[in-house]
């Protein structure tokens, strides 16, 4: 049968004590469309879609379900009438398995009891959804906490799908996904159309939206600046809707010679349980690019380096062999890394921005004075980033998905390291601040840094780095640059198809 729903948003207003999070939210989805909802980062979107599925509620403003005023106390209710959501921050109970979190207040009954059996069948069929693009280990009865992120992220989506809703909102739901299980979660949305489901999409890139989406909404600083056909616009004109002066966003990549530059990183025959014996150099003022599908051994690549997991084989910074032991080491040593996985590893939400970005430097600046400059230098940073927040004392947790990120990132920077190592730095970043963020690894790269940089955004390798290594399987698939470094050499390098010299 197929499904039908319309669903207005009008008007809706969210304000935090004094922070406005929404301040005229408006929008419009049915049956079988794929809504884009576009905005920088801070700008409303999560707010809006929370909104929507009853999990805060507005000051003003009304939802109006197939034409009648709705308001639903909490998601449940919101579920209850086909709209379920899949939100930016994770919300799977680690110590659960998959099963138990999917099922969690709808189980399965049979006689008033859970239907265990029924539970597990209905999540193998579900995850079956996925099949092939995660790892064996993702079973049913597996806790959450043994799963990485993109494979949390797929459990995410399967959840609000074992609802059958008639109205899904994915907010960043691609962002940890890599690009063979967004295409998998593409051609489900196309189903989902076709059953007339529809579909409220939340990304910052635009590949994605130009990809799926039947329509666009913007918004900017908490309002609704405009509704456009995808047919009928272009990147341009959504772009500068979401920003004013988007200008900065053409990327482009420049040549440049790193042979001269003296050796920073070399690393030999390098062997975790992942990877299978990976060797690199990275020159003092290189940006290198690690690519390939993910859990392919890039993040095994960078803790090894940094100390932060058991590793054999020989590390080596500026012809000096140091293999670190703990990342403290390699803190002192100058090394730097931008974790990917901001909610786990990166912050400590409840505390301030402030004390967030000085983390990692707190040594550098122990006395009275330099408390003073650490709190310039931070301001500085989070301006450089575009930073949307109250002020510098506020709690990180106050902050947007993105905003929260450059926290991460900001804390990285400030201590001037010799080698950053970027792990998917960008996660969920709007196009503006990224492009702020791509000029400071620019002016870092060429005041000398060596910076190893992976992403799994295809667009970011090609648009900053000369030289990208594929990793396949815990091992080098392939070495790009110059012409060589094309989408279509990364791709294939991705699946471990290595090609012809
Ligand atoms: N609980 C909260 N307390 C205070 N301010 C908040 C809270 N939640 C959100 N905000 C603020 O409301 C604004 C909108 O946030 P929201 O999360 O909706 O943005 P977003 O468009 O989803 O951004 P992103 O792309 O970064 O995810 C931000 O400036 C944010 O700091
Ligand atoms: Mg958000």
């Amino acid at each position: 049968m197929v499904k039908n729903i319309t669903l207005v948003a009008e008007q809706a207003v969210k304000t935090y004590g004094g922070v406005t999070a929404l301040s005229d939210g408006n929008l419009a989805v049915k049956s079988g469309e794929v809504l884009a909802l576009l905005g920088a980062n801070g700008s409303g979107k999560s707010t809006l879609s929370k909104i929507i599925t009853g999990l805060i509620s507005p000051n003003k403003g009304r939802v109006l379900v197939d034409g009648r005023p709705v308001s639903f106390n909490t998601p449940s209710e919101a579920r209850k009438a086909g709209i379920s959501a899949v939100y930016q921050e994770l919300s799977l109970i680690p110590d659960l398995s998959v099963s138990e979190n999917i099922w969690l207040g709808h189980e399965p009954l049979r006689f008033g009891m859970v239907n265990r059996g029924e539970m597990h069948k209905r999540t193998q069929a579900l995850l079956d959804l996925f099949k092939g693009l995660y790892r064996p280990h993702l079973q049913p009865d597996a806790p959450i906490s043994s799963l990485t992120p993109d494979e949390r992220q797929i459990v995410e989506i399967l959840k609000a799908m074992s609802f059958d809703p008639r109205l899904i909102i994915l907010d960043e739901a691609t962002a940890s996904l890599d690009s063979q299980q967004v295409n998998r979660l593409f051609e489900l949305v196309a189903d989902w159309k076709a059953q007339g489901m529809a579909i409220i999409f939340v990304s910052h890139r635009m590949e994605e939206i130009f990809r799926i989406a039947d329509k666009a909404t913007v918004l900017r600083n908490g309002r609704t600046v405009g509704d456009r056909v995808i047919a009928a616009t272009n990147r341009r004109e959504l772009v500068d809707l979401m920003i004013e002066g988007a200008g900065l966003l053409e990327q482009q990549r420049q040549a440049f010679e790193v042979s001269d530059k003296p050796v920073r990183l070399t690393i030999d025959d390098l062997k975790t349980n992942v990877l299978r014996g990976v060797s690199l150099t990275v020159h003092d003022g290189e940006l290198l690019g690690l690519g390939g599908l993910h859990g392919q051994g890039q993040s095994d690549l960078l803790m090894a380096i940094f100390g932060a997991i058991k590793s054999s084989g020989r590390i080596s910074l500026s012809g000096e062999e140091l293999h670190f032991s703990h990342p403290k080491n390699a803190m002192n040593a100058g090394v730097a890394l931008v974790p990917g996985d901001r909610g786990s590893e990166g912050l400590l939400l409840i505390r301030s921005i402030f004390e967030n970005m000085l983390l990692a430097s707190w040594s550098s600046y122990g006395t009275p004075i330099g408390m003073r400059k650490a709190r310039s230098d931070s301001q500085n940073v989070a301006q450089e980033l575009k930073m949307v927040m109250a002020s510098l004392d506020a709690p990180v947790s106050s902050l947007s998905g993105g905003n929260a990120q450059k926290v991460v990132i900001g804390k990285w920077l400030l201590r001037a390291p010799k080698l950053l190592l970027l792990n998917d730095p960008t996660k969920g970043i709007d196009v503006g601040a990224k492009a702020e963020f791509y000029n400071l690894l620019k002016q870092l790269r060429d005041s000398g840094t060596a910076i190893l940089f992976y992403s799994s955004d295809d667009d970011e390798l090609l648009g900053l780095c000369n030289r990208v290594l594929v990793l396949h399987d815990g091992q080098v698939s392939a070495a790009l640059s110059g012409d060589d470094l094309s989408r279509d050499k990364l791709v294939s390098a991705s699946m471990g198809t290595v090609h012809s010299e």
